[in-house]
C-alpha cells in the first residue's frame, strides 16, 4: 500500500548531495574517479579525498577517507534548503525518537548526523563551501564528463517501511517494483528535486548502499568513458550496460571502483514535478523494468552492495527476487 505524498514537509529536503565513503588507497581512488571517470579533485590530504562534478559548484559529492579495513559507505549525504530546516529537521527526528547529533564537518556548514528507519547513516547539510564554476572550462571534460549526482540506491530489509519514512517527510514516488498480481513493494523510486529519483530504495539485506549516480552531458559519453577505462587498463571495473532502465528511461553504464563501490553514470532522465504525477507501478517479473532491451542483470550487479560501518544487516522480509542474468539463462536459452 502506498500512502499519499505530504506536500507540505516538517522540513525541506531539496536533494540527494554526497557520499562519504572509505578507501584503502586514495590515490589509486583518485586515479579511477579523476583519471578515468573525469571527476574533478577538489582537496585531498593524507586521509581524506574530495572530489566533485563538473557541474558543481559545492565542494564535494564525493569523499573518501582512507581506511585499513574493509571499505563501507559512512554517510549518505541530504542537503536541506536553510539552516532552520537543519533545527525543524533535528526536533522531527528526536520526535519520532531517532537519537541526533551535530558533527564539524570540513567544507560543510552545520551538519546534522542522523539514523533513518531502517538504519542507513544520514548527513544533512544546508551549505558548503562553494567553489568558482567549471561547466565552460570545456577543457576539464574527460573521461565521462561527470556533471552531478543524482542520486542513490540503497539496500533494505523493509522498502515498505523506508519508503513510509522518506514520503512522510515530503519525497514523492515516482516508480515502484511491486510483486506481480499484488501490492508488496519490491523497490522504492522517491525524489525531491522534481526528477525520477533522489533515493531508491530496493529490497534485499540491508543496509547496504547499492550504488551512487552522477549524470553525463552526451550519449556518447557512456560509451567513451568504457574505451577510457579499457585503454587505461581500468577494463576490470566496467560492471554493466550500456542499457537503458526501463524505470526512470536512464541509458546507463555501471563501474566498480577500486574499493567495490559502484557508480552509475546515465542520462536521459525526465522531469517530475507536477502533484499529480502518478507513480508507475512495474512487475517484478518484467525483466523490461531493469532494461528495456538487452540481456538482465548478473546476479552480483543485484546483491553486491557497500555496508554501513557497525550496522547489522538485516534478511529482507519480503521474500522475492528479481530476475538475474543466471535465471533468465536458464529459463529462455
Ligand atoms: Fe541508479
Amino acid at each position: 500500500m502506498i500512502p499519499n505524498a505530504i506536500v507540505t514537509p516538517p522540513f525541506n529536503i531539496t536533494r540527494a548531495s554526497h557520499a562519504v565513503l572509505t578507501a584503502r588507497d586514495l590515490g589509486a581512488t583518485r586515479a579511477f574517479y579523476c583519471d578515468v571517470l573525469g571527476f574533478l579533485p577538489s582537496n585531498q590530504d593524507r586521509d581524506a579525498l574530495y572530489l566533485r562534478g563538473i557541474e558543481e559548484r559545492s565542494h564535494h559529492s564525493l569523499v573518501f577517507h582512507r581506511t585499513d579495513s574493509a571499505s563501507v559507505c559512512e554517510r549518505i549525504g541530504l542537503r536541506v534548503f536553510t539552516d532552520e530546516d537543519l533545527d525543524k529537521a533535528a526536533d522531527h527526528f528526536t520526535r519520532l525518537g531517532h537519537p541526533v547529533r551535530w558533527a564539524e564537518v570540513p567544507h560543510q556548514g552545520r551538519t546534522l548526523h542522523v539514523d533513518d528507519n531502517v538504519g542507513m547513516p544520514l548527513e544533512l547539510c544546508a551549505v558548503m563551501d562553494e567553489l568558482p564554476p567549471s561547466l565552460q572550462k570545456f577543457e576539464l571534460y574527460k573521461g565521462a564528463s561527470p556533471m552531478r549526482l543524482d542520486h542513490f540506491q540503497l539496500v533494505t530489509h523493509d522498502v515498505q517501511r523506508a519508503m513510509e519514512f522518506y514520503l512522510a517527510l515530503g519525497f514523492r514516488l515516482t516508480e515502484y517494483t511491486a510483486t506481480d498480481g499484488k501490492d508488496e513493494i519490491w523497490g522504492a523510486w522517491l525524489q525531491r528535486k522534481g526528477n525520477p529519483h533522489d533515493v531508491v530504495f530496493s529490497n534485499g539485506r540491508g543496509p547496504r548502499l547499492h550504488h551512487f549516480a552522477y549524470t553525463v552531458p552526451e550519449t556518447r559519453d557512456i560509451i567513451h568513458v568504457c574505451d577510457v577505462a579499457g585503454s587505461l587498463g581500468f577494463g576490470r571495473h566496467f560492471e554493466r550496460g550500456p542499457g537503458r532502465h526501463g524505470i526512470g528511461n536512464a541509458l546507463f553504464v555501471y563501474f566498480r571502483d577500486p574499493d567495490g563501490h559502484r557508480i552509475e553514470l546515465f542520462n536521459a532522465h525526465y522531469q517530475a514535478i507536477d502533484v499529480n504525477h502518478t507513480p508507475l507501478r512495474w512487475d517484478l517479473t518484467d525483466t523490461r523494468r531493469s532494461q528495456l532491451w538487452g540481456l538482465p542483470a548478473h546476479a552480483k550487479w543485484f546483491f553486491e552492495a557497500s555496508e554501513f560501518p557497525g550496522k547489522p544487516l538485516h534478511e529482507p522480509l519480503l521474500h522475492a527476487e528479481p530476475v538475474t542474468l543466471e535465471k533468465f539463462l536458464a529459463t529462455h536459452f
